[in-house]
């Protein structure tokens, strides 16, 4: 089995530089498919999810191509089977969004229902909803998500919850339903903002992404189109939250800084020192790291997928922090595994009390899931001895390079393979 093990207690120092977005990636591969052209997607993170949803675009009959690590040609042209059964598309959640995709384009789609990181139950209600409203009929038989309509007829969406899923693939659906359609309660995250405006670059009509309504006008055609992907604002949280642990001092590159505000200004808070640039932040930490109390809210609030990395910065800092989790019901599994590191955490319900000022000690441990394994990640760089993270997987699917990238800042970090 693979591991990364980690030494911890080495100060990282130096610059790092963030690839694309990864939520931003797997929502803009599927919508390539939304014109019969050829599109060109720059800024791809080079991970795991991102290969597993290549790998489906191509088996639904996309011809993908990459011209460089990161720059990738889709000619959906020959795109005509909708139906999608595929082991990759049980492996990533985003997978949901070829259901949005494939039936805007063709009326009709039959998808698997994917896989993804499990912390709690994933509904798609909202999802469905959105597409039932633009007049699809949608069953779900067989571990399939089975979508058909006549016609698509853009109406207003108010949803329940706040989802970037299905805000997104409701906006994939009804690119081309005749009229208009008004998402209502829409997720505001940068990555929403940014599917949006390849779809605009393609030739949608969506104004308002990026607030609480979304207007998608119907188009009758889209053309390809060539599109830079965000830079991935957890990617560059995790590192900055590594930065602290260590007492570093570390510069994230290529991000866009106003993305990053509530991390920074929560970094702030904790005694770190934040210099903001054009397309960076660095982070030093000139004092002793103080605890502070996190919620975790959509966007612009402190994004869940930083929940796992930041408690265990409150682990070592000064003080007991409370950190909140309001988006997934069940993301606390991975304290079991920090514990391991001897951690005093104590979850209640959708709260974790974390009590600082520890020394963590390495040892063995297991990621749960993507980002609970980049905590365990972070965890080993602080602990005193050796932390063996199992369950690489998870991290690959998330994380370009991150041992490359953590070594190249000071840490002593390796991937490693142990026999059972
Ligand atoms: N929800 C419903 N019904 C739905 C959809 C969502 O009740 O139909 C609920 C969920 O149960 C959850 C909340 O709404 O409580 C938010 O879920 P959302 O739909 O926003 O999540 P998602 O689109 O499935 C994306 C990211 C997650 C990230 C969340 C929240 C992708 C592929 N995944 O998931 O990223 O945690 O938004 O920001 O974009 C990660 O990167 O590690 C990750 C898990």
């Amino acid at each position: 089995m693979e591991y990364f093990e980690i030494i911890g207690g080495k100060r990282l120092s130096g610059e790092v530089y963030i690839n694309g977005a990864k939520n931003a990636a797997v929502a803009m591969l599927p919508a390539a498919l939304a014109a019969n052209d050829v599109s060109v997607l720059e800024n791809l993170p080079y991970i795991e999810d991102v290969h597993s949803l290549v790998d489906s675009l191509t088996k639904v009959g996309a011809k993908c191509e990459f011209t460089d690590r990161h720059t990738l040609v889709i000619d959906s042209r020959g795109v005509r089977d909708p139906l999608a059964h595929y082991e990759s598309i049980k492996k990533t959640r985003a997978s949901y969004y070829l259901v949005g995709v494939l039936l805007g384009r063709f009326g009709k789609a039959e998808v698997a229902i994917p896989g993804g990181c499990n912390f709690g139950s994933r509904p798609i209600d909202q999802h469905v909803k959105g597409f039932e409203a633009l007049g699809a009929n949608i069953k779900i038989e067989h571990g399939m998500i089975i979508a058909h309509a006549q016609k698509l007829v853009g109406t207003n969406i108010y949803l329940d919850v706040v989802s970037v899923g299905a805000t997104i693939n409701i906006m994939l659906a009804a690119i081309y339903a005749e009229g208009t359609t008004v998402i209502e309660n829409a997720a505001k995250e940068p990555h929403v903002v940014d599917t949006a405006n390849f779809l605009n670059a393609m030739g949608a009509q969506i104004k308002g992404a990026g607030t609480d309504m979304i207007r998608i006008v119907g188009v009758k055609r889209l053309h390809g189109a060539e599109y830079m992907i965000i830079p991935d604002q957890i990617e560059a949280g995790t590192y900055l939250i590594a930065a602290a642990i260590t007492g570093g001092e570390v510069t994230v590159r290529n991000i866009i800084p106003k993305h990053m505000d509530s991390i920074s200004a929560k970094l702030q808070e904790m005694n770190c020192k934040i210099d903001v640039g054009d397309d960076f932040v660095k982070l030093c930490v000139p004092g002793k790291l103080q605890s502070a109390n996190i919620k975790t809210m959509t966007y612009p609030g402190f994004p869940t997928d930083l929940q796992p990395q930041m408690t265990v910065l409150l682990c070592v800092a000064e003080g007991t922090g409370i950190i909140t989790e309001t988006i997934w019901e069940n993301r606390f599994q991975y304290v079991n595994e920090l514990k391991r590191l001897g951690c005093h955490v104590t979850v209640e319900g959708r709260a974790a009390v974390v009590e600082g000022g520890i020394q963590l000690t390495g040892a063995e441990t297991y990621a749960t899931d993507l980002r609970a394994g980049a905590a365990l990640v972070v965890a080993g760089l602080a602990a005193k001895g050796r932390t063996l993270v199992g369950n690489v997987k998870y991290i690959d699917r998330g994380y370009e390079e991150l041992v490359q990238k953590l070594a190249n800042l000071g840490a002593q970090i390796r991937r490693v393979e142990i026999e059972e």
